[in-house]
């Protein structure tokens, strides 16, 4: 093998960030929790992806403290981490791009989803959710050191999915290599996570995403990063 030179690259890849914020998150969770819940209270309501699912008016940056506090924190891990996808220092700057238009989504029953869909739109071109609490309305014990699984494949109750778009040309190919297809990243597997306290997940504002039901309440909140 002395001999044999290697280029290894992922290509076609699609940029994915898991960031977990945390204990030192608790406080701001909890705030965020209670302006989602004053919120529900005024009735404003906006028919997005979900379906049995309250989500709220976009822009809850303006309105709720805590809200805003949480747009710097996501704009901060996300203008330092898409650096790593090739994404230049002009293009992940506050002078030219801004991470507005924070909205909540809340399901508080198993008969509750959000249908397949994506934040395409404008200007936008990054997006994400971040979660608030493990189970909406409970403040339950959690690991805030772990990070969440992803996992190809083998989805649990209430996970966000990501999916390959590519998924069909991908398995034309190869139709019966299900456990390739299922098991492995670049053949079309989709990407399960398991919603958890204090987490970021964020991907393109292009990618199709899910979220399937669960017994426990669930809460999210949701927001896009776009060029000015
Ligand atoms: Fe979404």
């Amino acid at each position: 093998m002395n001999d044999v030179k290697i280029l290894n690259k992922a290509v076609f890849a699609c940029p994915l960030i898991v960031a977990n914020f945390g204990q030192a998150n608790e406080d701001l969770n909890l705030n965020l929790c209670k302006d989602i819940k004053t919120e529900m209270l005024t009735e404003a309501y906006v028919e997005r992806s979900g379906v049995n699912a309250w989500q709220s008016q976009s822009g809850m940056e303006t309105k709720y403290d805590s809200f805003s506090l949480l747009r710097d924190q996501l704009e901060k891990v996300l203008f330092s981490q898409l650096k790593n996808f090739g994404f230049a220092d002009e293009d992940v700057m506050r002078e030219n791009s801004i991470i507005s238009d924070l909205w909540a989504n809340v399901i508080e029953n198993s008969a509750g989803f959000h249908m397949p869909h994506t934040h395409s739109g404008g200007k936008n071109f990054f997006t994400g959710a971040y979660y608030p609490a493990n189970i909406w309305g409970q403040k339950t014990v959690t690991d805030f050191e772990k990070l969440p699984n992803l996992k190809y494949g083998g989805a649990d109750d209430g996970d966000l999915i990501l999916f390959d778009e590519m998924k069909t040309l991908k398995t034309i190919n190869i139709p019966e290599s299900k456990e390739l297809i299922n098991k492995h990243g670049f053949y079309g597997a989709d990407i399960c996570v398991t919603p958890k306290e204090s987490v970021l997940v964020a991907f393109p504002c292009y990618k199709q995403h899910m979220v399937i039901p669960r017994k426990d309440p669930r809460v999210s909140i949701s927001f896009s990063l776009h060029w000015k």
